[in-house]
């Protein structure tokens, strides 16, 4: 198993699923159960920002992922969640929704029976993968990036899907969740002690995926 954690534009889920389809593992990306079980919340009616609201729906719907690098799946209650996931309203909603302990209880689980029932091995990524969901990974890597090469990538990610971006506002939306995400009480985003740091800053994509190949090759 490899846990595969850090900030948001860090470039994790290109690298984790390159890596898993290079290497015939499974892959599994945890943003978007996480990003799934709020878009749920989002369309039957639950107040996202009501913390007990939350915790009292979190354990209804349905999340399911597919874990195929090249083609991998999620759903909620069985409807495709793969496009909906990434609007601005699920990105801006995701941290308070993920701050929830019940939310957290039941995602933890569903990762750790995918993890353990994976047929040859999963690449995981994810926030908390290598400090809580997998304490016992093989491998551990931590990706960080400066602000700016992350708000960049972000941004050049929203000019693809939507043809414009403003690279300002990407990078403090960008910067807002991660001070969400590693200042919340239940698993905030951390690295691992015993994780590789990889400062992805000043390297290509191609450069990140044979440093994590060779991490893996080197502890086989
Ligand atoms: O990776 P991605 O940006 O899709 O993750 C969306 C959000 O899901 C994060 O900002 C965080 O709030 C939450 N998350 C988490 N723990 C994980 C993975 C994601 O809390 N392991």
């Amino acid at each position: 198993m490899v846990a595969i954690d850090g900030p948001s534009g860090t470039g994790k889920s290109s690298t984790s699923k390159a890596v898993a389809a290079k290497l015939g593992l499974s892959y599994l990306d945890t943003g978007a159960q996480y990003r799934a079980i709020t878009w749920w919340m989002l369309t039957h009616g639950v107040d996202v920002d009501d913390a007990a609201a939350v915790a009292e729906a979190a354990g209804r719907p349905v999340i399911e992922s597919g874990t195929d690098p090249s083609a991998p799946t999620i759903t909620a209650d069985g409807e495709d969640a793969s496009g909906p996931i990434r609007t601005p309203e699920v990105t801006a909603a995701v941290s308070a929704v993920s701050a929830v302990p019940e939310v957290r209880a039941r995602i933890t689980a569903l990762q750790r029976h995918i993890a353990e029932t994976a047929e040859g091995g999963i690449v995981v990524e994810g926030r908390d993968i290598g400090t809580t969901v997998l304490p016992g990974a093989d491998l551990k890597v931590f990706l960080t990036a400066s602000p700016e090469a992350r708000a960049a990538r972000r941004g050049g990610e929203l000019k693809a899907q939507t043809g414009q971006a403003d690279l300002a506002a990407t990078r403090q939306a960008l910067l807002k969740r991660d001070q969400a995400d590693s200042n919340r009480k239940t698993s905030p985003l951390a690295k691992a002690d015993d994780a590789v740091e990889v400062d992805t800053t000043e390297l290509t994509l191609e450069q990140v995926i044979e440093c994590v190949v060779t991490l893996i090759e080197e502890k086989q």
